[in-house]
Parts: C-alpha cells; structure tokens; sequence
C-alpha cells in the first residue's frame, strides 16, 4: 500500500506532487507528505489525514522543481505526523519516501545504527538512516543507496533526495510497484500511471533491485551489478477521464453504473475475426493441458473465483480448487501433476497474491494472471494473463472488477470446454449480452434499493446474507461489500449452514439478505428464510423473475442460472452502498483499509 511520486524539471514540483498523490490516494489516505529541493535545501511537509489536510498545510510560498511525496497506510507505528513520510537521516541531509515493508529493519537497526537517535517508529527510516551512515563513511550517495539496498529483506518503492545533489532523485523497487514517467523536460516517478498521467503518458518500467538515477534530462537504470540497462518507454492505454469521478459523488457509483459497459467491453475483447469468444490459443492450451486447476485469490477476487470454480467445473469438466492466498502460501495442499495456477487480483499487485505465485514459479509450475492492470506485478511475473478490460476501478470497494473477473472466467471455461469438443448448451455471448441489460435494468432501479437499504439497515448493527449455490458465493461478496464501507458486521452464510450454530444471532429485526435466483435450491433457501422469520429476523429476499413471490423485496431480471451472480451482486453492491451513505461513512475510502494491499 502506499502511493509514492517524484518530480524533477522545471514545473512547480509542488503542484505536481500533490495532484499525483491525489491520484494515489486510493493506495492509503491515513497521512501524507512531500519533500521539495531548492537552493535553501530540502523542506519537508507532512500532516495525518488526506492529501487536503497536506495541501491545507503547505506554504505556497516555498518554490521547488524537485520533489518526492508519499500517501500512507500505515503498517509500522501508528497514522500521526511523526510517522507519515518523507523521513529524514539525523543529519538532514537525506530525505526518503517509501512503499513496502523492511522485515529486518530491527536487526538492521542494531547492527548498524546502535547510536542513532530515531525520529518515528517507522521501518522506512532505517533506510535513510543507512544511507546518511555509508555516506559519512566515504560512499558517494549511489554506492550508500546501492550497498542499503543489498541489506534490505522485504519490499520497496523508494525514492531518496541529496541535500548536496539538487540534480537527481535516486529510486528503486523490490516487489513493490513503481514506474518512471518521461518527457523532454522533466521526468517523474509513481507507483502507478494514473498518478502522472497529468504531465505524461510515456513511462518506463523499472525491474526488481535496479538502480535507477532520476534527473530533469535523462533516466539511467542500472542493475546489482552496475550494468546499464536500456528500457524503452511504453504508452500508458489510459484516458484521465477514466480516472475522475466527473459528476459522480463516489467513485463507487460511477464503477457501478460502469458495469453494463464493462461486460460489452469484455465480450468485444474477447471475440475473434469469426465473431466467436475467443481466448489466447496459448492460454487455452495450458488450460486443456492442466488436470486441475488451483485459483489463488484475496477478498472480492477470493469470491470470484469461488464462482469461477463453477464455470470450469460445470462447463469445462476441470477440477478446481480455490484458495485465499495468504493461506495457500504457507500451507500448500497436495496438489495434483498437472496442475496450472490461476491468479485472480484486479490490482496485480496483491502481496499475497504474489508470495505464492513466487513460490509456484520456484516448483515451476505455470501460471496464468486474471487482471485488470496490464503491466501489473502478477502479470508481468506469470506465463499468461487475462485482462478484464474494466477501466481504473478507483474506489476501494471492488464493483465492476467483481462482475469482469466473473464474466472474464466465464468466457475462459466457455472457450475452453468449446476446444475441447464439449458440447456447451448455451451461447454465452448472447447469454452476456442479456446480462449487460439485466445489470443495467438493477442499476436503474437504484431509488428501490436505496429505500430497501433504509428500511432494513438504518438501526442495524449487524446483517447476515444467505444464499445456496452460486447465491451463497455472492452472499459472501454481498456482506463483504457491506461491512467494508457501512461498518455493519456482516457475514455470508450457506442457506442451510446458519441452523448449525449462528443462528443464535437472529433476534427480533435482525436484518437476512437472501438470494433465490437458483432453480435447484430455490425451495430449500426459502426453508432457510422461514427458519430465521420464525426466530424475529426481517428477511429481505432477492428472487429471479420465475422464481420471484409475492412479499419478495426485490425481483431480478431473468438471467441464465450459471451468469446470475453477475447480476445479483448489483442489488447488494447498491444496498451496501446507501447503508453507507445513510451513516455518513466514506464510501470511496473507508477506515483502515487501502485499494492495493502491497504488504502480506
Ligand atoms: C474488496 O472490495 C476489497 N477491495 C478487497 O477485498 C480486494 O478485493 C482484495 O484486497 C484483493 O485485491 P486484488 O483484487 O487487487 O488482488
């Protein structure tokens, strides 16, 4: 987590920092700050909050064309002004922002900098304190950068400032995002495009533990070893209306009403000169290769597999297992001799996420990246991806990623069990073509939900959704979407499981989602909703048209039973949303969490 930035040329750095990381802030919003070189030195301002806290506090009078800022989760010591960065060495001479974790910066501390008096509690500072301490043993600055770099256990995206070198800004990552923005006159750094799309849209990739010098004319990257490295720029694919919020109040909103868009987006992606779904003819040879296939995947990405398991298993005939990754890591399952790795994150960034994949990659094992961010950490670091084609998704809570990763896997199995020669019975583009309508038929019916949120969740303090089959996958991601930005407790259960324990809970008024859109079930999940009417419970029941009575509170749009998911999850996204609205949360950046979990 965490957003970093940079700038050198001739602008105001100022401005340009602070515009960047609001672009970043969806990373971490718990403080902020910026360091700015000019002929007097480097002066650093940092506040707690967000970005406009940090704005409110700088003086305009300060004028700079060199800079680094930074936006904070915090990690290591609590969200104050203290600990927000940049972080300087002792002397004042070195200043630092940082993105990522150092796991040994304890044993760092004591092995080198026993008698350096520390200003925060954070593992960040170690490294300026580092740097500041080879310097004054003799180093130049690059060698005390390169010579911390080689001690440092972790992740990072760093960028130091020279008080003595008001020409360069020293950057490098391990596992940690970070790109280099260039143009004639300046260059830039950010963790991520959207942040520098501002100035620039040419950018470089920077590589694991490369070196790299970052001055007004020229960017020069080096490896381990010294060796320079010549990278040529790529054209960031993004649109800066892509990235605001236009009349929209949240971003939320705007991802939500994007997602009818994002499914012809995705079925336009993913057709072929014979107007036929088609995936990467490489891709569908691992997948027909692989006995079984093993999604790993964190929160919304985690729920979407669960559905994705469905596809392949109902529609391609593949076994598939569907792991939470920060477990799957540490605690790896038999797994079978073929297997093929499947990584679901929007981000691509997940730490999680990419331990395993580090360690599948090790056994050697192949693997295939479904993402939104072409060029993303897991894309570029598996054999294949997928891309979902949903456009920036900048509000913490997944909406339209949700509904692409599900309509992306879809089509994989789809196409897959086609190459296999499996008779599918139904035609999934028209069946996605259907479903873009249904979603936007919910969508438009937002005052509907925006009253059921009200009758149902104004004065709760906690909620359960249930559901069976595929409604149970998405009654986990509907009380994921409503604990993560209302604060009400909630959780998603199995139809048939809340009898066996949690159903102790239901008191007079407890709110019950529940989901009938699946024939099979829908009697035994209205069984379910009779057993927690029985005990007090307010039941608020989702039922697919055909399948729909007479006090059900909302009734979907008849939908293909394996795609419902797709268009279920939109009542419960926009529930989710007006609770939150109704207790003044913040909807786009809710407490304690950030868009891109970088740390395990
Ligand atoms: C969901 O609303 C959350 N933002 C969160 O659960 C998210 O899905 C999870 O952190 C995984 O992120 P990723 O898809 O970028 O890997």
């Amino acid at each position: 987590m965490c957003g970093i930035v940079g700038y050198i040329g001739e602008l105001d750095a100022k401005e340009v920092l602070l515009k960047g990381l609001e672009k970043l802030e969806y990373r971490g919003y718990d403080s902020a700050g910026i360091a700015v070189r000019n002929e007097d030195g480097i002066t650093v301002f940092k506040e707690k909050g967000r970005i406009a806290d940090l704005r409110a506090a700088i003086d305009t009078s300060v004028e700079a064309s060199v800079g680094i800022g930074h936006t904070r989760w915090a990690t290591h010591g609590v969200p104050n002004r203290k600990n927000a960065h940049p972080h300087q060495s002792a002397t004042g001479r070195f200043t630092l922002v940082h993105n990522g974790v150092i796991e040994n910066y304890h044993l760092l501390q004591k092995a080198y900098l026993k008698g350096i008096q520390l200003a925060s509690d954070t593992d960040t500072e170690i490294i300026v304190q580092l740097v500041d301490l080879f310097v004054s043993e003799g180093l130049s600055t690059e060698d005390a950068f390169r010579k911390t770099l080689g001690l440092l256990h972790g992740s990072y995206a760093l960028a130091l400032l020279d008080r003595e070198d008001a020409d360069v800004i020293y950057v490098a990552k391990n596992k940690s995002p970070l790109l280099v923005g260039v143009a004639d006159t300046f260059n830039v750094i950010a963790s991520d495009a959207m942040a520098m799309l501002q100035v620039t849209n040419q950018f470089v990739e920077l590589h694991d533990k490369e070196v790299v010098l970052v001055r007004k004319d020229g960017v020069t990257i080096t490896n381990l070893e010294g060796t320079v490295m010549e990278r040529a720029p790529f054209t960031a694919e993004l649109d800066a209306s892509d990235i605001e919020k236009g009349t929209y109040p949240h971003y939320m909103l705007k991802e939500m009403d994007e997602q009818p868009t994002v499914i012809r987006k995705i079925m336009q992606a993913y057709t072929g000169e014979d107007d036929a779904l088609t995936v990467d003819p490489e891709i569908l040879a691992a997948l027909n290769e692989a006995d079984r296939l093993y999604i790993i995947a964190a929160g919304t990405s985690y729920h979407a597999g669960l559905v994705g398991k469905e596809y392949f298993e109902k529609i391609a005939k593949i076994p598939v297992e569907v792991h939470i990754s920060s477990e799957f890591g540490y605690n790896m399952p038999l797994l079978s001799e073929k297997p093929l790795f499947i990584f679901i994150s929007q981000s691509g960034e997940t730490a999680d996420s990419r331990q395993v994949l580090v360690k599948i990659k090790e056994q050697g094992y192949k693997s295939l990246t479904v993402t939104n961010v072409p060029g993303s950490t897991l894309s570029r670091e598996a054999d294949y991806t997928l891309l979902l084609h949903a456009g920036p998704e900048i509000a913490v809570a997944s909406t339209k990623a949700y509904v692409a990763q599900i309509a992306v896997l879809a089509v994989a199995a789809y196409v897959t069990a086609k190459e296999k020669g499996i008779d599918v019975d139904f035609d999934l583009k028209q069946e996605l073509a259907i479903v873009a309508n249904n979603i936007q038929t919910v969508i438009d019916r937002k005052d509907d939900l925006e009253k059921i949120a009200e009758d149902y969740l104004k004065i709760a303090r906690n909620a359960f959704f249930i559901g069976r089959n595929l409604d149970f996958c998405v009654s986990l991601e509907g009380a994921l979407k409503l604990k993560e930005i209302s604060y009400i407790q909630a959780e998603g259960f199995a139809g048939g499981e809340l009898k066996h324990g949690t159903i102790a809970l239901i008191e007079d008024g407890t709110p019950v989602f529940a989901l009938v859109s699946q024939k099979a079930v829908a009697l035994n999940i209205r069984g379910n909703v009779k057993e927690v009417t029985a005990r007090g419970a307010n039941a608020c029941i989702i039922s697919m048209e055909g399948m729909a009575e007479d006090d059900d509170a909302f009734i979907l749009p008849k939908t293909h039973a394996l795609l419902t998911p797709l268009v279920s999850v939109v009542p419960l996204q926009l529930i989710s949303y007006y609770a939150a609205l109704h207790r003044r949360c913040d909807v786009d950046k809710p407490r304690n969490l950030a868009k891109s979990v970088t740390v395990e």
